[in-house]
């Protein structure tokens, strides 16, 4: 499956190489990269062996290709990358909202896989929705992603929007709980030093605690939630009407809303 041929190395595609590098899983001579404004991290893939914006003859030699720039400028990168590919190449696609159908057209009838990933694969602990119509590029998909964390497989091409909203967008979901947790912990007396502190440890502790333990949520919050005591009295409001349930149901919907207008 190597080498693999990264287009953008940004934040996601700087994200994987880190991962990878961490997890022991691709050796950085395995790995090509193309980005025009390489930064730091591809600089430090190169020095490891890492081929950078080698010449375009070089591309051919891949034989998995990941496309990871912004989703605006995916056909102009797959129009200047696709003459110059391995007729068997198969592309893994992390742009989102750019459909199968559409990567399959643009890179010459290739074999193409859709993932979703979390920029949290750069500390091996990423989750990356996967799709694709031929079980050897879901194949690849899987081999490239599972070394970065949990992969799920999705049954349906038309499942992405979901996962975008409930998995892609959702870490930024929990930073602005961590922001607003912060904010009312200086409204209730602590210093601003003290409420980050308190908010990022406990929310960190919790996260972990639920991922190690393989409890249920609802459970882990029974455990915390003496009746009639003060997590209970918070709850009233954050379980209540207008509370997280119908707020997370109206903004997962308008993620999946977005999500199918960018795909067109
Ligand atoms: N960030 C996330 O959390 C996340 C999560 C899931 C999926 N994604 C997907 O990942 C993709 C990349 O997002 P990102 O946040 O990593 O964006 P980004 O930081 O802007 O990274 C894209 C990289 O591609 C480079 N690039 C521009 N033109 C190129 C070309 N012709 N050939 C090769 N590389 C080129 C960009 O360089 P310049 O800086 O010069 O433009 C940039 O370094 C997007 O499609 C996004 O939908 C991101």
């Amino acid at each position: 499956m190597t080498p693999i041929l990264l287009l953008g190395a940004g934040r996601m595609g700087g994200a994987l190489i880190e991962g990878w590098r961490l997890a022991g899983a691709f050796d950085a001579s395995e790995l090509i990269l193309r980005d025009p404004m390489a930064g730091p991290v591809a600089d430090a893939a190169q020095a490891a062996g890492a081929r950078l914006n080698p010449h375009d003859s070089v591309l051919a030699e891949a034989r998995t290709v990941v496309l990871a720039v912004k989703p605006q400028i995916w056909r102009e990168v797959a129009v200047e990358v696709a003459p110059w590919l391995h007729a068997s190449a198969i592309v893994v696609s992390i742009a989102a909202g750019v459909r199968l159908d559409d990567l399959t057209l643009e890179f010459g009838g290739r074999s193409v896989a859709r993932v979703m990933p979390t920029t949290a694969a750069t500390i091996g602990r990423g989750t990356a929705s996967l799709y694709a119509d031929d079980p050897q590029a879901r194949l690849r998909a899987r081999a490239l992603f599972e070394p970065l964390g949990e992969v799920v497989d999705l049954l349906d091409e038309a499942q992405m929007h979901a996962a975008t909203a409930v998995s892609g967008s959702a870490p930024a979901y929990l930073y602005a709980f961590v922001e607003a947790l912060e904010a009312a912990g200086v409204e209730a007396g602590l210093s601003s030093a003290d409420a980050s502190r308190l908010a990022r440890a406990t929310i960190g502790g919790a996260a972990a605690l639920l991922a190690k333990t393989g409890e249920e949520p609802a459970e882990l919050r029974r455990q915390v939630t003496s009746p009639g005591g003060t997590t209970e009295a918070a709850l009233g409001v954050l379980l209540g009407d207008g509370g997280l349930n119908p707020l997370l149901r109206e903004a997962v919907a308008r993620a999946v809303r977005r999500s199918k207008e960018l795909g067109g």
